[in-house]
């Protein structure tokens, strides 16, 4: 049954208009994003479950599984519906001791994006991120060798839509010299907002900007306030985390990830709970550094 997911938003120069209350694929693939999952059957009923309730935007990547993620949307999903955007990144690999790796050279990026489409069974990605950076944020320097290679992969038809994530400021405008940017991926959730500029800038510039760890990961977030919160809005505490999200600025389009099919139920409605304002100031005040 389709639910109301926070109303939607449209990418910039484009006709891709995403319900805001999307689904992140990630932790999918197994424990430590690392494949098989425990039970492959729940995996594929979480993501039938999100797209029946409306849910027309999910984020993803081959090196989640490394490919065990995409390889389970395919099965789950395919053929897509029209209306669903199915978001990947490259610019990482894992190692075989399961690490996190850089893999931005050419041949490392050309090789992701079509891993992607095979894994997928798409003839052309919808938005593509490119992920530099740290794990946990942006590092300074230079994107242009590698976003000039998703630049190129786009001139010749296999990629929609570029994104970045993991970026800073600096990084975006020298990315938008080079070709266009829909979306910038990067940590941000009630409690770590570095990003608290960064994303009005944005917002009056139309992109969107999608919080990656929107319930703070794989430690979810814990705090007093959010409970505090969570009772009086007759809700959960992921729920509130979410609709602060959601009424923090109109460019937020979430991804919250789960591989449980009543958290997901769970995380949808989140679209539906208006925190009057006197509990969004108790929740601004969750900020690391503001207090607990
Ligand atoms: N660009 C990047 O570098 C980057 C980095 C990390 C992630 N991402 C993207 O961001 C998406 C979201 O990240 P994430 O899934 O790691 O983190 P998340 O959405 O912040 O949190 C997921 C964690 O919260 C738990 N959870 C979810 N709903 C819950 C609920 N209603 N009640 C209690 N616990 C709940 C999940 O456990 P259960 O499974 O038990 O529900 C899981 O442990 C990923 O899928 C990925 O696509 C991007």
């Amino acid at each position: 049954m389709r639910i109301d997911l926070g109303g939607s938003f449209r990418l910039p120069g484009t006709s891709v208009t995403l319900n805001r209350m999307g689904y992140g694929a990630m932790q999918l693939a197994g424990p430590g994003v690392w494949g098989p999952p425990r039970d492959v059957d729940v995996a594929i009923a979480v993501l039938r479950e999100a797209v029946a309730a409306g849910v027309n935007h999910i984020d993803t990547s081959d090196f989640y599984g490394p490919h065990v993620t995409n390889q389970i949307i395919k099965r789950s999903l395919h053929p897509y519906p029209d209306d669903l955007v199915i978001v990947t990144k490259v610019g990482a690999r894992r190692g075989q001791d399961k690490s996190w790796l850089h893999a931005l050279s050419r041949q490392e990026l050309i090789d992701a994006v079509h891993d992607n489409l095979r894994n997928l069974g798409l003839d052309k990605l919808d938005v593509v991120n490119l992920r530099v950076g740290e794990a946990m944020g942006p590092s300074e320097g230079s994107i242009e060798e590698p976003l000039t290679v998703l630049a190129e992969l786009k001139r010749q038809g296999l990629i929609r839509h570029v994104g970045l994530s993991n970026v800073s400021r600096g990084q975006l405008a020298e990315a938008e010299r080079i070709t266009e940017i829909v979306c910038v991926q990067n940590l941000y959730n009630v409690a770590h907002r570095n990003d608290d500029d960064f994303i009005d800038d944005l917002a009056r510039r139309g992109i969107a900007y999608v919080p990656f760890f929107p319930l703070g990961g794989f430690s979810p977030l814990q705090s007093s306030k959010l409970e505090a919160a969570a009772t009086s809005l007759q809700a959960t505490p992921m729920q509130v985390a979410l609709a602060w999200l959601l009424q923090r600025s109109p460019n937020i389009l979430l991804i919250p990830g789960t591989r449980s099919v009543e958290h997901l139920r769970e995380n949808l409605k989140a679209a539906t709970l208006q925190p009057p304002p006197e509990i969004i100031a108790l929740l601004d005040a969750i900020a690391i550094g503001a207090g607990q």
